[in-house]
């Protein structure tokens, strides 16, 4: 028998298995707690809660560490690509050559969209949020797209996560169309998956667009900066969605939806603005009297994580992407030198060092996304299209595992006990 915790209450004790991951902390299995002894677990914002069984992502927060199927995510932003990193997600491996030639050819050949589509994108304002949009678009493919939506078939699972992953890019460059009122640009198949994504944004019909490969390069290591990130809200939310057989384009727009919030992936825009506001260092030191002012809801955008107590990774690669990009289009933001800044400052604070707070993904990521072009409430939206492939990886980790169950939490109840309706005319 493995170890064992013990738990008593109400002066019984009880046993519960110590599950074991291949890394990490243990885990109590208490599925039986309820049933044995009348009691639920407390944990508002799962804090100490593993909600699942996974073998995608591990991070470890205390020594900065994200792994995806094992392999460091420094090394596949440095040596892979967002389609490689997506098969491996999906599939568990890296792909050999000619693996990777067939998935890249299938999703090229998914990118294209429902032409009634664009008409649905007419009846958005102009002015739209493109998270607005992506909400609405997204959830809007399972009425196009309904041919691939019984979850209890694999292949049904498998074209449906295709589509989605392929026709993220043509949906994220629509919706930043559709707010520029320029028109749709439809996929090049001759261009690579990031490359057709800067050409569907910023290429218009009139002209030939050209891409730069070094911006293509960096934008594409951008994606693969957020293809998974473990159990996180916007996850959560796709498997929970998920749980209760809702078809997976309805379960990625949730995921959306959840992503969309500043305390998630909107951060990258709020982090971009917040460092507009500063503006200049000198003007630093106020904005971190702030950040440390409990009396402020000011909070520092781009730093601190949930389970990073540490630099995180992503935030490292992020930086050195920066000077790739200035130097590539010969540009040179004086905001970045302000985030430097900012983060020396921070750092050598006793208020984050104490609380562990660092440099996350969304710290650096607006300053590049700002010089390729984006404007700021593009941000997430390039967040959710990266973050597909691993919410729809996930997704399918859960449906394949046949003891899966619909997600149904309980609750600490504080509300009134029973009591008798009074009729309005005694109230
Ligand atoms: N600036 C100032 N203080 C902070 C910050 C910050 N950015 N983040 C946390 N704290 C303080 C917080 O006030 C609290 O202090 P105390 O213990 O005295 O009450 C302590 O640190 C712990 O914070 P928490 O809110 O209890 O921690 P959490 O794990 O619930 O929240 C977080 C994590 C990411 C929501 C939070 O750090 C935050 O709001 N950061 C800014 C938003 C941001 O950058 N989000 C992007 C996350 S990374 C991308 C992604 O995966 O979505």
């Amino acid at each position: 028998m493995g170890d064992q915790a013990k738990l008593s209450v109400a002066g019984a004790e009880h046993d519960y298995a110590v599950l074991k991951g291949s890394v990490g902390p243990d885990v109590i299995d208490i599925r039986k707690l309820y049933a044995q002894t009348g009691a639920f677990t407390f944990d508002p914002g799962f804090t100490s809660t593993a909600s699942c069984e996974s073998a995608l992502t591990y991070i470890d927060g205390d020594e900065g560490v994200l792994l995806h199927r094992g392999y460091p995510i420094g090394q596949l932003a440095e040596n892979s690509s967002f389609m490689e990193t997506s098969y491996l997600l999906l599939n568990g491996e890296l792909p050999s050559k000619d693996e990777l030639a067939s998935f890249e050819n299938t999703i090229t050949r998914h990118t294209m969209l429902h032409e009634q589509l664009a008409n649905f994108y007419r009846g958005f304002r102009r002015d739209a949020h493109p998270m607005a949009i992506m909400c609405g678009v997204v959830g809007a493919l399972s009425a196009f797209y309904h041919d691939s939506t019984d979850i209890s078939d694999p292949e049904h699972r498998k074209i449906s996560s295709h589509r989605l992953i392929a026709k993220m890019p043509t949906i994220a460059a629509a919706a930043y169309k559709y707010s520029v009122g320029q028109p749709f640009v439809y996929p090049d198949n001759k261009l690579s998956y990031t490359g057709n994504f800067l050409r569907m944004t910023f290429g218009v019909p009139a002209e030939e667009y050209e891409v730069i490969p070094a911006v293509e390069k960096a934008m594409d290591r951008i994606f693969i900066l957020h293809a998974d990130h473990e159990q996180n809200a916007s996850t959560s939310t796709v498997r929970l969605a998920g749980s209760s057989g809702a078809n997976p384009f309805a379960c990625i727009a949730a995921g959306i939806a959840c992503l969309w919030g500043p305390a998630h992936g909107g951060a990258n825009e709020a982090a971009l603005n917040m460092l507009k506001e500063i503006g200049t260092p000198d003007r630093i030191q106020h904005y971190i009297d702030r950040a440390k002012d409990k009396n402020d809801p000011f909070r520092l955008m781009g730093f601190g994580h949930r389970v990073y107590k540490n630099y995180d990774p992503r935030a490292t690669v992020m930086q050195s992407t920066v000077r790739e990009v200035f130097d590539a289009l010969k540009v040179n933001d004086p905001l970045f030198e302000t985030a430097l800044r900012l983060e020396e400052i921070a750092l050598s604070d006793p208020y984050f060092a104490e609380k562990k707070l660092f440099p996350n993904v969304d710290f650096y990521s607006g300053i590049i996304l700002s010089a390729i072009g984006f404007p700021t409430t593009m941000f997430t939206v390039l967040f959710a299209l990266a973050r597909t492939v691993g919410w729809v990886a996930q997704w399918n980790e859960m449906i394949s595992d046949p003891g899966q169950k619909i997600g149904r939490p309980r609750q600490l109840y504080t509300g009134p006990t029973q009591r008798d309706y009074v009729p309005l005319d005694q109230r």
